[in-house]
């Protein structure tokens, strides 16, 4: 049977950024910029996603499109002997974990849209926003409904395929998405005041940036651009051998970061406009943003459209995620699509349910001192998806080679490709060392390494240096030296 994919050079680049473009972009990226001190921090970010995002997601896609597999088949073809496909296995499990609590959160915003169309949200006193959203989503059945639902909106569209269900609907929403932010952008820089906002979001002021700072930086430029999970792997066994890759990921990269950045140009004038606080945090949009909404003329218009602009994003990204696992499960297990997306989404929304009621009844129920939303968060995003990111750089860089990769990158010569020398150093040594850093930081455990290394003495610390220099150096002239007596 001929393998499903994507029929259009659109139809995969709306996909592909509908994927990475969710609420990582709209909703953490402006609050973490407004928590980071603005424009310095967005550089930085901007760096990141180019030198380590960029290359990741290339060998993500060529790994998938060389293989013609799911995100556990794509490591089996390529190794079989060794267990490889474990981290297809991994990348899978953490799309399954992240995609039970993300659905949860979309659906805060479904609740939103509703409570927005229906003018409910805007007669909502501002001093009592925080109480009515925290009522929303600690009230157990109605966010239960609304998690429903998204799990179901995105059932039905991944259950009629690549073409016909991911391509289709992501063609038809993402325009919609660009449209709608563009609307909102026009009327947020022409409220009077806005400018504030944007010199906040645009002018650098590097006194503001600290090292946790860039870590975060770092560490979300991997989840914004869906990386890690076997999402744009799965997406790159759709796409036809013909398509020049790197054109493809330099596309997808570049519209989720300038969405990022529209998103931040609609949030920031406005909340000075309004002279609201920038750093809110997570609440930013379901708190803040409201009281901006309640002071402006059609008012109500504009919050449907903004929460219906992120309901939109949210939703691109639950298909991309619900995408890993029903390729995972219908290729390897031998089922039919259908019955492969009806299993997974029941079974998704049973894991959402614990989550959901954390915010509820369950809150002072903890594993680990967290609740299981935190856990099941702490688990997906500060372990699982580093590992898998380090795994992908591993296998890539190691096991089947840069070279291999390039290859597959310029279609077996037919494009040009001029940084391969680049993207083999940043595979191979700089982004794995990336990724250590964030999982380190992540787990609370760079600080206590590096005051360690700061308690010991510089005599020893030069010393050993020194000797991991000359073990290296020796190690490759050794290598080097047995590659030319085996001939
Ligand atoms: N990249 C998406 C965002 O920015 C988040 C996401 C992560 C989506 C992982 C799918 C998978 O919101």
């Amino acid at each position: 049977m001929k393998r499903d994919g994507f029929s259009s050079k659109f139809g995969m680049l709306a996909a592909a950024a509908g994927s990475a473009i969710g609420l990582g972009n709209i909703w953490k990226f402006p609050y973490i910029t407004g928590q980071n001190g603005g424009a310095a921090f967005i550089l930085v970010y901007l760096c990141c996603i180019a030198l380590i995002g960029l290359p990741i997601m290339m060998s993500e896609f060529v790994l998938g499109r060389k293989t013609q597999a799911n995100a556990a088949g794509s490591f089996k073809k390529i190794e079989s002997e060794k267990p490889w496909f474990l981290t297809g296995h991994l990348a899978v499990a953490t799309a399954f974990i992240i995609l039970s609590f993300y659905a949860m959160i979309a659906g805060w915003v479904f609740s939103y849209i509703a409570r927005s169309a229906s003018g409910k949200l805007i007669a909502v006193a501002p001093d009592q926003l925080g109480s009515y959203f925290g009522n929303i989503i600690s009230s157990g059945a109605e966010p239960m409904f609304w998690t429903f639902a998204v799990l179901a909106v995105t059932a039905l569209i991944v259950i009629s395929g690549v073409k016909n269900g991911v391509e289709k609907y992501s063609k038809i929403l993402m325009p919609l998405l660009v449209g709608i932010l563009v609307l909102l952008m026009v009327r947020s820089v022409t409220l009077e005041g806005a400018s504030k906002g944007l010199e906040f979001l645009f002018k650098p002021d590097f006194s503001k940036l600290t090292t946790k700072g860039v870590l975060e930086a770092l560490g979300h430029a991997f989840y914004s651009l869906s990386l890690g999970m076997g999402i744009i792997l799965t997406y790159g066994s759709y796409v036809g051998s013909k398509e020049n890759i790197f054109k493809l990921a330099l596309q997808v990269t570049i519209a989720d970061t300038v969405i990022a950045l529209m998103a931040g140009v609609v949030i920031f004038p406005a909340v000075f406009a309004y002279g609201l606080e920038p750093a809110a945090g997570p609440s930013l949009i379901f708190i803040t943003l409201p009281a901006v909404f309640a002071e402006m003329p059609f008012g109500a218009v504009f919050e449907t459209l903004f929460f219906l602009l992120i309901g939109i994003a949210a939703v691109t990204s639950t298909i991309s995620l619900m995408e890993v696992v029903v390729a995972f499960v219908t290729e390897e297990f031998k089922m039919t699509r259908k019955k492969a997306t009806v299993l997974i989404a029941s079974a998704l929304f049973l894991l959402s349910i614990p989550s959901t009621l954390s915010f509820g009844v369950w809150s002072g129920v903890t594993v680990f001192g967290k609740n299981f939303f935190d856990l099941f968060d702490f688990i997906a995003s500060n372990i699982f998806l580093p590992l898998g990111g380090l795994f992908v750089c591993i296998f890539v860089g190691w096991v089947w080679g840069t070279k291999n990769a390039v290859d597959e990158i310029t279609s077996g010569g037919l494009y040009k490709f001029n940084y391969e020398r680049v993207y083999s150093v940043i595979i191979k040594f700089v982004a794995p060392a990336a990724i250590v850093v964030i999982f380190l930081n992540s787990m609370g455990w760079l600080t206590k390494i590096v005051e360690s290394i700061k308690s010991v003495s510089p005599m020893f610390l030069g010393s050993a240096v020194v000797m991991f220099v000359v073990l290296v150096t020796w190690a490759v002239s050794f290598k080097n030296r047995m590659k030319r007596v085996n001939g």
